[in-house]
Formats: structure tokens, C-alpha cells, sequence
């Protein structure tokens, strides 16, 4: 059985070249981005999330929905998992980039999604329903 073992060994090395490859390329755990670029730093969507909190004047629940874990009363968000508020909160993303690629797109050096002219907090100002005020 001796010479298995070269075999099990390249097998291995090339399913670790194949994870580490494609971690570098993605650059980060995400798992479900739809509308911001998938190759996003984990330190840029920390910023990005951030800003939605303090636009809204929310926390995180406010959007993101817990994970379902019956062994656990208390479960944690599952960032990743869809829900309503998660989804308006995509058609917001998606027509503040709308807005500031047609109407604000002096800095071409900058991508789509990370433009800031109009952001969250132009309309929100610490308010989740800003309509008609
Ligand atoms: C206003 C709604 C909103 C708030 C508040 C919010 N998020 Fe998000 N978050 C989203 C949306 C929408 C996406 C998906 C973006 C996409 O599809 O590109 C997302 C995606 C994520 C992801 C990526 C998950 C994956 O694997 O795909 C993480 C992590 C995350 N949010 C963390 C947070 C944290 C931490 C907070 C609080 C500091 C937060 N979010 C607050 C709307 C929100
Ligand atoms: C051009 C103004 C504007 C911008 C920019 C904007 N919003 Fe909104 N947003 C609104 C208005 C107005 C409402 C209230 C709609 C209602 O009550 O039906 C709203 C409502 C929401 C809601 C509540 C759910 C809903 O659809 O009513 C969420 C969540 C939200 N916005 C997230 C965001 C996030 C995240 C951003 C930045 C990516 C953002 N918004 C940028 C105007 C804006």
C-alpha cells in the first residue's frame, strides 16, 4: 500500500492549489453578493455595511435575518441568507449606483458601486421610511 501514498499526497496538493487559487481570486467568504462586485475586501463591505447603519439608524437585524439553528434559542444572523428587508435593501444599492453612474460619474477610476456623490444617508439621515418628508 506504500505506493499509494505518492499518489494521495499530489491529490492533495493540487485540491489546496485549487482552494487557494480561487481564494485569491475572489479575495474574500461572500457568498451571496447580487448587486455590490463579488471581489469585494472584507474591509470594504464592513465600511459599506456600516454606512447602511448609520444612513438608517439601524443595526444589522434590521436587514439581515438569523440563521436556523433549533440546537440554539439565540441564533446569530446568516449574513448571507435572503429576506425581505435584504432585498429592498438591494434595490436601494442598486438605483443609488443608477443614480450617481448617470448623474455623478466624474471619477472614472472609481467603479459604479463604490461611488458616494448621492449615498444611503442623502435621503435616509438616520431615518429607515424617509418618504415625503
Ligand atoms: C439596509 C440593509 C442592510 C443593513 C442595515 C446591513 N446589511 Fe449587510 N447586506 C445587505 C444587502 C442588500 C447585502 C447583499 C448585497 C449584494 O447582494 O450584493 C448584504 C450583504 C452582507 C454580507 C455578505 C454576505 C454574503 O456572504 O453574501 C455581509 C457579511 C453583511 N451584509 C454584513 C452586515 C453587517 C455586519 C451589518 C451591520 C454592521 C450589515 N450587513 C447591515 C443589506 C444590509
Ligand atoms: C434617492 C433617495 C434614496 C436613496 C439614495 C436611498 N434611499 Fe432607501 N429609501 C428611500 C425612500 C424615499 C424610502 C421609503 C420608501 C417607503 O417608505 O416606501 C426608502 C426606504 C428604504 C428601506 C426600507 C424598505 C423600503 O423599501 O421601503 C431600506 C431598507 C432602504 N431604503 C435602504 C437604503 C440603502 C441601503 C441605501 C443606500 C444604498 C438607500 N436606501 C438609499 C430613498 C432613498
Amino acid at each position: 500500500m506504500i505506493h499509494r501514498k505518492p499518489i494521495i499526497i499530489i491529490a492533495l496538493l493540487s485540491a489546496s492549489i485549487f482552494v487557494t487559487a480561487a481564494g485569491i481570486k475572489k479575495g474574500n467568504n461572500f457568498k451571496n453578493l447580487k448587486v455590490l462586485p463579488k471581489d469585494i475586501s472584507e474591509a470594504k463591505l464592513d465600511s459599506i455595511m456600516d454606512s447602511y447603519n448609520k444612513a438608517l439608524k439601524v443595526g444589522c437585524d434590521f436587514c439581515h435575518v438569523k440563521a436556523i439553528d433549533f440546537t440554539n434559542p439565540n441564533p446569530s444572523l446568516d449574513f448571507a441568507k435572503d429576506g425581505e428587508m435584504k432585498e429592498n435593501g438591494r434595490r436601494m444599492i442598486r438605483m443609488m449606483i443608477d443614480i450617481n453612474k448617470n448623474y455623478f460619474y466624474f471619477d472614472k477610476t472609481i467603479r459604479p458601486e463604490y461611488l458616494n456623490a448621492v449615498s444611503c444617508n442623502t435621503c435616509h439621515r438616520g431615518n429607515p421610511f424617509p418618504l415625503g418628508e
